[in-house]
């Protein structure tokens, strides 16, 4: 079974792939030859950076999977795959507690005003003064919008820091860990920090500008979910205006995101779609990928 391993796969999973008997190649091909290229391969595996659209699909007149190593599958046709009996597999829960952590990250972050106070200094600046009026996240709340895998480990992570959590989200009916559910109104008006951990949704943006006027004006938000669940100039406009605290993004609508505005405001915490990007992420997906092919392969 030859397998194309397009977007890099860490150590450890190759290793599995090929003690499983697998042929591996790693190198890249360019999106732009893939529909070209991919004939010979049984199996595509992809992180978020090649496309499997219909051309690529149909270029793989061999293909049996395709595996994005990762959350989501927005950057696979999954729909016309399964239509030419493709089996699409993900790795959905490895980068959940590295996702969670960036989250944190960002909140701890805004409250001590890291990103302005790093500027300042970089620019040989000793701005303490500007930065005496930090925040402990302990005692605040958490609104956690999306109780899934993600939201879940940030919401264990906040109550071990002495955040009280509440959350919003319509397919979760009861919950295991003391976090109160409550409507998505109750959240915005109630938090200190707002953590947004749900699929993009084709409604549009969840949170809007109206949903930002609900915030108190002394609250957070933060997007480690998908570009285009928040609204990012109803979100600048709601910093510009005092409307909000502050937000932390590592998501955006178009990526690499073009908004210098929103990444250069002082007021944010900005990192460059990076929630999954750590040692253990990767080689806990490199280690499922390895196993899902070879399972799959074994029916
Ligand atoms: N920043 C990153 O690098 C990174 C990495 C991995 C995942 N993600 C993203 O994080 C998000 C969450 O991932 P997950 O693994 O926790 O997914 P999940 O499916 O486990 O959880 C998502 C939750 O959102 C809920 N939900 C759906 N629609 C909702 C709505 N309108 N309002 C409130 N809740 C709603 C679902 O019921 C579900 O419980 C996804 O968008 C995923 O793509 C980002």
């Amino acid at each position: 079974m030859k397998i194309l391993i397009n977007d890099g796969l860490s150590k450890g999973g190759i290793a599995a792939l090929k003690a499983a008997g697998f042929d591996v190649d790693e190198n890249k091909i360019p999106q732009e030859e893939l529909p070209a290229k991919i004939a010979p391969f049984d199996v595509i595996v992809v992180r978020s950076a090649s496309k499997v659209k219909a051309d690529v699909i149909d270029g793989g007149k061999n293909l049996k999977a395709i595996v994005r190593g990762g959350d989501g599958v927005d950057n696979i046709d999954v729909k016309y795959a399964e239509s030419k009996g493709i089996k699409v597999m993900n790795t959905p829960t490895a980068s959940s507690a590295s996702v969670a952590e960036l989250a944190l990250a960002h909140m701890f972050a805004l409250a001590r005003f890291i990103p302005d106070a790093n500027a300042t200094m970089r620019e040989g600046l000793w701005e303490k003064k500007k930065y005496a009026k930090g925040l402990e996240i302990g005692g605040k709340t958490l609104g956690v919008i999306g109780i899934g895998r993600i939201g879940k480990e940030l919401a264990k992570r906040a109550l071990a820091l002495g955040m009280k959590v509440i959350a919003h989200d319509p397919f979760v009916k009861s919950i295991d860990i003391p976090v109160a559910l409550l409507s998505k109104e109750e959240v915005l008006k109630q938090a200190d920090f707002v953590s947004l951990h749900l699929p993009k949704v084709p409604e549009g943006y969840v949170i809007g500008a109206a949903e930002l006027a609900l915030m108190k004006p002394t609250a957070y938000l933060i997007n480690c979910a998908r570009g285009g669940v928040a609204d990012e100039s109803a979100l600048l406009a709601a910093l510009n205006e005092g409307k909000l605290a502050g937000a932390g993004v590592d998501v955006f609508e178009k990526e690499p995101t073009e908004n210098l505005a929103l990444v250069k405001h002082p007021k944010v915490s900005v990192t460059p779609h990076i929630g999954a990007n750590t040692e253990e992420a990767q080689e806990r997906i490199g280690a499922e990928v390895a196993a899902l092919l070879t399972e799959f392969f074994k029916k």
